[in-house]
């Protein structure tokens, strides 16, 4: 019997079920669109179209690697983020949800017009900054991270978004940032304790760069190395913006207030976990 786009998804669908996949439905969708080169449009319109041999043995190919436990943006190479899309792989973090609270707290307060310069320090795939950029046009930004794989991805990412004029990147260690007035200052850390590390799913712990998601024995080494450069690199008027993982919130307010900053505000997500601490001069 010729398989449809229908009957494809279907199995795809089931298949992804077996193997515990927790978003069997979407992921079924999307890895028929790849394999098929067709949009969900023509899923929904088109139903009985055929696939070919050769869309056969690809979807296979990619349904195995998901089966594996593959992130789907590692298989597809992309993420959307906030309002953009951006190429990812095994080189950088996947950009989660959850960081764009912390893109809306950085923006609150940024007039459309904006001047200035923006600092994200551990900018993995580069999301933060250049969401910032794309935002405001009339900021420029540093993405700074030790990874030069993770660079990469990030430099491409500015050019496919035309933002590689008004970012920079700089390859080193947090205390390598620049000392100068930046009007934000954001990251999104490390922060899972390492020993919990083995313990997360399996598209995070086998899949996801070591380097992006180990904060050491209590998951706070990061926030520790990053508090006490932070009062040298702000502007009178910036702001000072960390993610936070579970139950971490205080700890890092701490760290951020001996370090002679003031906390302005601890913002909480849609799940009422305390996500993003803020804090100024
Ligand atoms: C949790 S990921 C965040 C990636 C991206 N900013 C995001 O939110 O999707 C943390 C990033 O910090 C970088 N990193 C880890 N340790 C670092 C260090 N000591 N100095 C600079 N960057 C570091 C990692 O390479 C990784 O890209």
């Amino acid at each position: 019997m010729a398989l449809t786009l229908l009957l494809a998804w279907r199995a795809a669908r089931d298949r992804l079920i077996a193997a515990g996949i927790d978003s069997p439905v979407l992921d079924a969708r999307m890895l028929l669109g790849q394999a098929a080169s067709v949009t969900r449009e023509v899923m929904l319109t088109d139903p009985y179209r055929e696939l070919s041999e050769a869309q056969q043995t690809a979807l296979e190919a990619l349904l195995q690697r998901r089966e594996a436990r593959e992130p789907i943006s590692h298989i597809l190479g992309i993420k959307p983020f906030w309002t953009l899309e951006f190429s990812v792989g095994p080189d950088v973090l996947t950009p989660r949800p959850e960081t764009e609270f912390l893109i809306q707290a950085a923006l609150e307060g940024l007039p459309k017009d904006a001047l200035g310069e923006v600092l994200d320090l551990g900018t993995g795939s580069g999301a933060i900054v250049l969401t910032l950029l794309h935002e405001r046009p009339g900021l420029t930004g540093i993405g700074l991270d030790c990874s030069a794989a993770a660079l990469r991805i990030a430099a491409a990412n500015a050019e496919a978004l035309g933002l590689a004029q008004r970012c920079q990147w700089l390859q080193g260690d947090w205390r390598d940032a620049p000392i100068r007035p930046f009007r934000r200052i954001l990251a999104n850390p490390p922060y899972i304790a390492s020993g919990e590390i083995d313990g997360l799913e399996p598209e995070v712990a086998r899949f996801e760069p070591r380097l992006a998601l180990d904060g050491g024995d209590d998951g706070l080494e990061a926030y520790r190395a990053i508090a006490p450069l932070l009062a040298q690199r702000l502007a009178d008027d910036g702001l000072v913006l960390l993610e936070v993982g579970a139950g971490q919130a205080q700890a890092v307010q701490v760290l951020l207030v001996e370090a002679g900053l003031e906390i302005s505000e601890v913002r909480r997500d849609l799940g009422a976990q305390a996500r993003v601490v803020i804090a100024k001069k």
